[in-house]
């Protein structure tokens, strides 16, 4: 199978709904996953997604060389799309090694594998959050880098091995996406993010809210130097970021060399801008109160979308109405996500 797309993380929020966008654009994805934070649940729902088969998945886990060296001896992969990983920012802190071995050594093992195996084409998940604290929005890719916990550094030191893979030999095709806040959900709301535990991200804290299952949000700080005073950030709906790997895998399946991209909507929203939209798409009341500023908070950024637009012709479709409607579908249909 010439379009067989290894999605590692495919089980997960991003990788489910780029596994749909793949599959639309005649991709084949084949899933890799350890469900350490997604359920198998998804599989299911991406075959109603599609009206076909579910996606083939393997559980298991990115680090595991014996099992990657299978898998590329097995499937006639193309391609691979590398998600899986560790994401939390505050976990990262009080567990450093930990994000350092499942992001860092999981993606140097992949990549050692893939060389071994000649898959040379490689897309994978990178974050904003490499900028750190920018001098200026919107961040062009050529801003300064200086992340500001370990999450953000693992997400570094890949990007950097990665390159210095690219530049070690020819015949490497790699993609590195910078991901603004991804949030939203599949528009037929069968496929979302559900945070375990209670959410550190503003959109699903937001919809737990909205449902009834969280009293009010707190908004992390009302005194910052922005147009009412709250926290700004560039939002981009999943199903444009689905759309934006499948563009920069056709793109790298054309052209050898190292590409680094933002993935955003050159936008910014303030946390209160999403509160009432979000009111308004799901027509219920979300109760807030502000509250201190949260340790280690940029006050305001957002992409410079440029280049993916010049490079890949993709840019953002969707809009903030579009972001909470999609969320409001996935989280009132699934209160309790997959379970
Ligand atoms: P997610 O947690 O929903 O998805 C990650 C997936 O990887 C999960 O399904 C998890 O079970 C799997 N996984 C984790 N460790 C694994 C391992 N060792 N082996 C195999 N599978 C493993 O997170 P997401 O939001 O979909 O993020 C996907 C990627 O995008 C991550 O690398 C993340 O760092 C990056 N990213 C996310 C955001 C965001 O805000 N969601 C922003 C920028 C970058
Ligand atoms: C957005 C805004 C908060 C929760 C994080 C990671 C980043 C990337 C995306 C992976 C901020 C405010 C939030 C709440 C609030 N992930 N907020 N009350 O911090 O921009 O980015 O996710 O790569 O690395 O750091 O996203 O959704 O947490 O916050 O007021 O309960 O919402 O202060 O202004 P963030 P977020």
């Amino acid at each position: 199978m010439k379009n067989c797309v290894l999605v590692t993380g495919g089980a997960g929020y991003i990788g489910s709904h780029t596994c749909v966008a793949l599959a639309a654009a005649g991709f084949e994805p084949l899933i890799l996953d350890n469900y350490c934070n997604a359920s198998p649940k998804v599989l299911e729902r991406l075959a109603r997604i599609s009206g076909g088969p579910a996606p083939r998945a393997i559980d298991g886990d990115v680090r595991d060389r014996a099992l990657l060296d299978r898998v590329f001896a097995e499937h006639s992969v193309a391609a691979v799309i590398h998600f899986a990983g560790l994401k939390a920012v505050g976990d990262s802190v009080a567990d450093p090694l930990s994000y350092y071995d499942t992001n860092v050594h999981g993606s140097l093992v992949l990549a050692a594998a893939m060389r071994a195996a000649g898959v040379r084409t490689l897309i994978f998940s990178s974050s904003a959050t490499v900028y750190g604290e920018p001098d200026h929005s919107p961040i062009p890719e050529s801003a300064p880098t200086r992340p500001a916990n370990p999450y953000g550094r693992s997400k570094l030191m890949v990007e950097e091995t990665l390159g210095d893979l690219c530049r070690s030999e020819a015949g490497w095709r790699i993609a590195l996406l910078r991901y603004f806040n991804p949030v939203g959900a599949h528009e037929s709301g069968l496929i979302g993010e559900h945070p375990q535990g209670k959410p550190n991200n503003l959109m699903p804290f937001v919809s737990q809210v909205a449902v009834g299952q969280r009293t009010q949000l707190t908004v992390h700080g009302g005194d910052y130097p922005t147009p009412d005073g709250t926290g700004v950030r560039d939002y981009v709906h999943v199903m444009d970021l689905a759309e934006g790997h499948v563009a920069a895998l056709r793109h790298a399946l054309a052209h050898e060399g190292l590409l680094t991209l933002n993935l955003g909507t050159g936008r910014g929203a303030s946390v209160l801008e999403v509160v009432t939209a979000f009111e308004r798409a799901s027509g219920k009341p979300v109760p807030r109160t502000i509250g201190p500023r949260r340790p280690g908070d940029v006050p305001a950024y957002w992409a410079d979308p440029s280049a993916a637009r010049a490079t890949l012709g993709w840019e953002a479709r969707r809009g903030l109405d579009d972001m909470c409607a999609d969320s409001w579908r996935w989280q009132s249909a699934n209160p309790n996500g997959y379970a």
